[in-house]
């Protein structure tokens, strides 16, 4: 989604600029531009698509010596992507990059416009800058006129502006989408929506906080809390571990990041697996007293790990869970009671309707967990306890490792409170013990496996859609892996429960509806089996992903024989992300930047 970044320093600001974009590229985005200031001028460059574009326009453009600038790439949202939409917005003298929405964007734009004010594009942004334009007239200062801007916005935002009115200087804010703030020992001041630019930049960092806002010179740093008091900056040291990564060789991110799953879930389960029990020392040992319910909440991806977590939960832990899509939990004025646990998970920390969802768990009075994949990200500041999942920074918008960690967290979460509530035995919590040991072996991709999946791909490159189906928690496994196939191959896919075929979606099966039937030896698979022959029965295409052959389809991808579901689950995890990633291939797609999506949605 979109992404900002911004500096102040004597180096090469424009070289500064486009690095950070390019760290900031994987999230998502459609357009994007810089704007730089230097001895009183401004220099403006935007352009539509990708940041090779940008850099082709800003080639002969070479600013030395000390300078001011902001960058974004923007993901649209109000307006089309196209060069007037694009962000820095100018006012009068002023620029502004800004992400999130502002929510009173049209009552503000017909104020101005009835001011005389002439706007250029459709976006929701270009108001904050004119605002403050107008601000300027009657304010003291510069920053008295960001100050009153800031008072008539409604809505989320993180916003970098910059001024001939104060040369020298970065105004900032930050209400409800990410903002950090980094400093060196070179008086240069830098910004970015998320850790990856700062990285090469930077040691010291602030995580601003919602309700934060000041400006920033080459000597100062003015931070104002949301309570309107200046305060200290809180600075904390960037981890830049796994923080830089590359493709290593692999074709895509997501090829990358399919194949390192095996070791990063070994990361997942280290120090946490014990010979007797599992442990997480991020939650104190009463965590789940007086805990009667837990409510899972997540978008996307992470709603799925959340719908997998469920069976886990209820099954060996004997508790009650609810699961929530946190676009849907955040209006329903769900019912809250003090003895649930509110579970967030996400990759990022940052997605706004998780956040949001969890902000309302925790004013209802509710202890709140997040699971996530990014330290000091806004859901883990905000939550009592985190888990991290130790994925390391997930680069193609497809989630594959995060989903494949977040599954190792909630098997241990699951086991961990099963331990404490003695809903299983002693000898049954070692025998999980010693199955999630063998989690990172199973994941390992498979060539032989691979190269079957590459060659089939070419099978399924047409047709009216897949039906990926599967019983229990392969349920929630068939939607993901629907959705894989849906996000990089921009064909139909639609997970469902295997029962739920007679109630209406057999009515599709014909031989141009592909199944892709998720049949394990140990979960319901004479069940299932049934409901793949009524769809043969049908004629529809079917390729099953089993460890054991079936005579009724037309293709076959073998798992291996193992002695539990949830090694199955894993194993078929990675034939579903092969087979996405494969046809997506043949299609020819932007693996890891697919049409349409952004890795980190800041928007609801
Ligand atoms: C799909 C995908 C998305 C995310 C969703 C939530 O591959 O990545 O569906 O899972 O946008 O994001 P997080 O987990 O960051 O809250």
């Amino acid at each position: 989604m979109c992404g900002i970044v911004g500096y102040i320093g004597y180096k090469k600001t424009k070289e500064i600029l486009l690095d950070g974009l390019s760290e900031l590229e994987y999230r998502g985005y459609d357009s994007a531009g810089i704007a730089v200031l230097q001895n009183h001028t401004f220099s403006i460059f935007k352009t539509v698509g990708k940041l090779v574009n940008l850099k082709q326009k800003t080639k002969s453009y070479h600013p030395e010596g000390f300078a001011v600038g902001i960058g974004h790439t923007r993901w649209a949202t109000h307006g089309k992507p196209t060069e007037l939409n694009a962000h820095p917005h100018l006012g009068e003298n002023s620029y502004v990059v800004h992400n999130g929405i502002i929510e009173n964007y049209v009552p503000l734009k017909h104020e101005l416009q009835q001011k005389g004010v002439k706007f250029l594009s459709q976006t929701d942004t270009e108001v904050i800058v004119w605002l403050f334009e107008s601000e300027l007239k009657s304010s003291s200062t510069p920053f008295e006129a960001f100050k009153k801007t800031l008072s008539r916005l409604k809505g989320s935002y993180a916003i970098l502006l910059v001024s001939k009115s104060r040369e020298d200087t970065i105004f900032f804010a930050k209400g409800g989408s990410p903002l950090i703030l980094g400093i060196n020992n070179a008086d240069e001041k830098y910004f970015a929506s998320s850790d990856a630019p700062l990285i090469s930049h930077c040691k010291d960092v602030v995580y601003l906080e919602d309700g934060d806002f000041g400006y920033v010179t080459p000597s100062e740093i003015t931070l104002i809390g949301a309570n309107g008091i200046q305060k200290m900056p809180s600075f904390k040291v960037l981890a830049t571990d796994k923080l830089s990564a590359q493709k290593d060789g692999y074709r895509f991110f997501m090829e990358k990041e399919i194949y390192e799953q095996s070791d990063v879930i070994a990361d997942t389960l280290l120090g946490r697996l014990k010979d007797t029990h599992i442990a997480f020392e991020e939650l104190d040992k009463d965590f789940f007293k007086g805990i009667n319910e837990i409510k899972l909440c997540a978008c996307g991806t992470s709603y799925h790990c959340a719908l997998a977590a469920s069976y886990l939960f209820e099954r060996y832990a004997k508790i009650k869970v609810s699961v929530e899509i946190a676009s849907e939990f955040r209006y329903k004025k769900p019912l809250l009671f003090k003895d649930m646990l509110f579970i967030a998970i996400s990759q990022s920390g940052e997605t706004a309707d998780t956040l949001e969802s969890l902000k309302m768990a925790k004013n209802a009075g509710l202890k709140t967990l997040t699971v996530c994949n990014v330290d000091n990200s806004s859901m883990v500041r905000q939550s009592d306890a985190a888990i991290f999942t130790r994925a390391g920074i997930e680069k193609g918008v497809a989630s594959t490792k995060a989903f494949a960690t977040q599954m190792a967290v909630f098997w241990m979460l699951s086991i961990y409170l099963a331990d404490k509530k003695h809903s299983l035995q002693k000898d049954e919590i070692q025998k999980h013990i010693s199955l999630l040991r063998e989690v990172p072996a199973c994941v390992k991709v498979d060539e032989e496996m691979h190269e079957k999946i590459t060659r089939l791909s070419k099978r399924y490159l047409h047709g009216h859609g897949f039906f990926y189906i599967g019983r229990d928690i392969f349920y929630p496994l068939a939607l993901e892996g629907a959705l894989k196939l849906k996000e990089i191959s921009y064909l139909h896919a639609e997970g469902y429960p295997s029962g739920e075929m007679k109630h209406g979606p057999i009515a599709l099966a014909d031989p141009e509806l592909f199944t892709i039937a998720l049949l394990p030896n140990h979960m319901l698979y004479e069940k299932t089996k049934s409901n793949v022959e009524e769809l043969s029965a049908r004629d529809s295409t079917i390729c099953v992903i089993s460890p054991q052959q079936f005579k009724k389809a037309d293709d076959f991808i073998q798992t291996k024989q193992t002695s539990h579901y949830m090694l199955e689950f894993f194993e078929m995890m990675v034939a579903t992300q092969l087979l996405a990633l494969e046809i997506a291939v043949r299609l020819g797609h932007d693996i890891d930047m697919p049409r349409n999506l952004a890795k980190s949605v800041t928007v609801e």
